[in-house]
């Protein structure tokens, strides 16, 4: 697990609690994506690796409906996202 769930909890805003709260929900979807993609590259069973790669791709479904939840709760994400978004599409014309 790459992040932990703030220490003092009842000193945040539910508010904010519910935006780390989804935070710390990608991080760690994002962290099984890793894991699955890495496993499925490491096995030689080609069961066991689809099964892998397939959940792999769940755990994106997660990430989708976290990043749903937060942009709901986080303006401002959205915001900044959109504008990521530009950026890239500036630097790389695609
Ligand atoms: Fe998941």
């Amino acid at each position: 697990m790459l992040s932990k769930i703030p220490l003092n909890i009842e000193k945040i805003s539910l508010e904010t609690v519910d935006r780390e709260i989804l935070r710390v929900a990608l991080i760690a979807e994002l962290d099984a994506v890793n894991l699955y993609e890495q496993m499925a590259a490491l096995t030689k069973d080609e069961k066991i690796r689809r099964v892998l790669l397939d959940i792999a791709g769940e755990e994106k479904t997660h990430i989708g409906e976290f990043q749903t939840l937060l942009l709901m709760k986080d303006k401002e994400q959205e915001k900044e996202l959109d504008k990521g978004r530009e950026e890239v599409k500036k630097l790389t014309g695609v």
